[in-house]
């Protein structure tokens, strides 16, 4: 099944690296202001879609672009979960991060996943129990044990309808403790790269499964944590994602715990607190 991700993962990657030649000619569609959807989005997940229900007709599937489908059979207990192109505005602006994202659930969990980056042939995988993989070599998260020699990923809100002042209490009190924050663009190969090491964290709200589906697998098989920002691992439906080495995690969960929506009506008013701060230094 892995392997069937894979080729479906490349060949969605060639899809994107020839329309990255000619970037200006790709139409751009709004689904909400700063949400955008290209025609790439689009014909890499009918690839993909098509690769894996050639190989597995009665799994279902569940796209970002296209929703959930029931595939052409009626197996409900195997489901594909596919960001076809994570970081579709940097694709946009030929900013080289973004990358395909697959991951199969069997009975709700996530067993196999791929995030593929076309721009550096990266290619990272995984298979529960089996562990994580970037291009053929094991890959575990970092062993840093202290949030100030951390390098922490994000992603910003940028959604109409976001909470700007929350997020930025939590970058906030992040930045203050860490050694660097990055914001590179697509939350798929944000996991990938907590997984492998180059990251000792990562944080963010609003995402979907399609964002997080394959990543969260990358980063359990690779020794690390994954959950929500009170460290509850039933994460993948709740919009809120938080990664990391078990260490950082820990001491992450720490910090941001208290913006969770499922934080106690007392931590959730010293995050309040926190925001009100902020809004009051930028008024
Ligand atoms: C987006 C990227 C981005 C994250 C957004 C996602 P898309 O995915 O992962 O890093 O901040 O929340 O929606 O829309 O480019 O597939
Ligand atoms: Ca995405
Ligand atoms: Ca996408």
């Amino acid at each position: 099944m892995l392997n069937v991700a894979i080729k479906a993962a490349r060949a969605a990657g060639a899809i994107i690296n020839r329309a990255a030649l000619d970037v200006e000619s790709v139409r751009v569609s709004t689904k909400q202001t700063n949400d955008f959807v290209t025609e790439i989005d689009q014909a890499a997940e009918e690839s993909i879609i098509e690769t894996l229900l050639t190989a597995y007709p009665d799994h279902g599937i569940h796209a970002e672009e296209s929703g959930v489908q029931s595939g052409r059979g009626r197996d409900k207990d195997f489901v594909w979960i596919i960001d076809p192109l994570d970081g579709t505005t940097n694709f946009i602006h030929g900013f080289p991060t973004y990358c395909v994202s697959i991951a199969l659930a069997v009975r709700g969990k996530v067993e196999q996943a791929v995030v593929y980056d076309p721009n550096r042939n990266d290619l990272f995988y995984a298979t529960k129990g089996r562990g994580a993989f970037m291009n053929e070599r094991r890959i575990r998260v970092s062993k840093r044990t202290m949030m100030r020699d951390a390098l922490i990923s994000t992603g910003f809100p940028f959604r109409p309808g976001d909470e700007l002042l929350p997020y930025l209490a939590m970058l906030g009190e992040v930045t203050a403790r860490c050694a660097g924050v990055r914001r590179p663009g697509a939350a798929a190969l944000d996991l990938a790269y907590v997984a492998a090491g180059f990251c000792d964290g990562f944080f963010e709200k609003g995402l979907s499964p399609w964002d997080v589906a394959a990543g969260s697998l990358l980063v359990t098989e690779a020794g690390g944590l994954i959950g929500n920002f009170t460290g509850e691992a039933d994460f993948m439906d709740q919009s809120e994602c938080l990664a990391g080495n078990p260490r950082i995690y820990g001491q992450l969960v720490n910090v941001l715990g208290k913006y969770s929506k499922f934080a106690s009506a007392e931590a959730k008013a010293d995050a309040i607190a926190m925001a009100k701060q902020i809004k009051d230094a930028s008024a």
